[in-house]
């Protein structure tokens, strides 16, 4: 027989169900990097991303809303193609640190049942992953927890990241997040405010993934990603690595869009890494005319601050935030906003037109998964009377409760740093 044609049947055959097989060998050092991104149906949709070492000619995710631990992979009675595969951008300094050659693969999961344990495995070629679960998120709820974190990019305890393979600081939070899931199960995901790595070559994103593993509980669940750009984020790696695919009209590129997570709680996620006008200041003008009415609850997400904790007021880009997107959270009423980008621990007093107001727009953040904490201006006058800024390691705790939302900063130390309520606006 041609061998290409045997090379061919291989191919074929690889991934798939086979009768009278036995347990499938899982390899992580050839699948690895456990992903999950959410877009803007969580109840419905989710996409699935892994790294492979080879090339897989067939990638597939297997799936069911029962486990299937422990069985052959034929017993899923659901596949899933991946849709978007590629071999990841790597320079020369990307393989002189060590990492390796790695291929990107991610696959849409879509019409999934609302509220819904999904087990899965992924797979190149005859390579595959153990079993991992998650959740989706569910429509007719009034209730809804999510973390919010950003600035993972670095993990010691200097500014430089003199080795990216050590980031101790960006492990422990991975770790805290898996043992708050434990501990709060109710947590459906994470809302990354960016700046993952130093940049997004590989060598970077290489460990970021690695660490991100470690967010996944011991029971094997993995918490899906709602992800903003940040200006680390800049490189092809970014796009490679952390796919969103097809998001209403020309957003997928642009890394903004809504999350619906239930049918009166949604969140926006900006980008302030493009232009904060034109397109994207129409999308969302548009987006906040039909959102609000519709939503009890609407939030808003993305990585360069209004309200600086660390860097100057009165820099430009947080100076174009503040003239271009806070006239249109006001107007419609946001009932939160959340920041990164500073590297500290961050709550404004409500503001409105600029000053203090009862009435107005509180913005948290500003970036704590790891990254060295700089010392804030607590004197801003955004933080006086009920404001807070101090270096803290942290990520957020929002639960969503009817017409109440109990925020918490959650410390390294899995202790509360800071913790206030808001009412709904509705
Ligand atoms: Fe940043
Ligand atoms: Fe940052």
């Amino acid at each position: 027989m041609d061998i290409k044609l045997v090379v061919f049947l291989l191919l074929v055959l690889a991934c798939q169900p086979k009768k009278n097989t036995v347990i499938e060998k899982t390899n992580s050092q050839k699948v690895m990097h456990p992903r999950i991104f959410w877009t803007e149906n969580p109840a419905n949709h989710a996409i699935i991303s892994w790294t492979s070492l080879e090339d897989g000619a067939i990638n597939k995710v297997y799936f069911d809303t029962i486990s299937h631990e422990n069985k052959k992979v034929d017993s899923y009675p659901f596949f899933s193609d991946a849709n978007s595969n590629g071999k990841i951008t790597t320079r020369k300094d990307d393989l002189e640190s060590g990492v390796p050659n790695a291929y990107f693969h991610h696959t849409d999961l879509t019409d999934l049942k609302e509220g819904t344990k999904y087990y899965y495995r992924f797979c190149s070629d005859s390579t595959f992953s153990p079993e991992y679960y998650f959740i989706t998120s569910s429509k007719k709820s009034n209730e809804l927890t999510f973390l919010y974190g950003g600035d993972s990019r670095s993990g010691e305890d200097d500014e430089e990241d003199k080795d990216p393979a050590i980031h101790s600081k960006r492990k422990a939070m991975n770790q805290l997040i898996a043992t708050l899931v434990e501990q709060n199960p109710e947590i459906m995901a994470l809302v990354h405010g960016a700046d993952y790595g130093m940049d997004a070559s590989w060598k970077s994103l290489y460990h970021w993934f690695n660490d991100h593993e470690l967010t996944i509980t011991k029971d094997g669940r993995v918490l899906p990603l709602i992800i903003s750009r940040g200006n680390h984020d800049h490189e092809i790696g970014f796009t490679e690595n952390f796919r969103l695919g097809t998001v209403t009209e020309r957003n997928s590129d642009g890394y903004y869009y809504k999350t619906q997570f239930t049918d009166s709680i949604a969140l926006i996620t900006l980008n302030t890494e493009t232009s904060m006008a034109g397109y994207q200041y129409k999308w969302l003008k548009k987006e906040l005319e039909k959102s609000r009415a519709a939503n009890k609850w609407l939030l808003v997400q993305y990585h360069k601050p209004a309200y600086p904790a660390v860097k100057p007021f009165d820099r430009e880009d947080f100076a174009r935030v503040r003239k271009y997107w806070v006239p249109l959270f006001e107007q419609f009423g946001i009932d939160l906003a959340l920041e990164s980008d500073g590297h500290s621990l961050k709550k404004t007093v409500p503001i409105l037109k600029n000053k203090p107001n009862p009435k107005g727009i509180i913005y948290i953040g500003e970036g704590g998964l790891g990254v060295p904490q700089r010392t804030p201006d607590s004197k801003r006058w955004y933080f006086k009377n009920g404001g807070h800024a101090s270096s803290n390691h942290h990520v957020w705790m929002l639960k969503f409760k009817n017409n109440v939302l109990k925020t918490s900063a959650i410390g390294i130390d899995n202790n509360v740093v800071l913790d206030f309520e808001i009412k709904s606006k509705k």
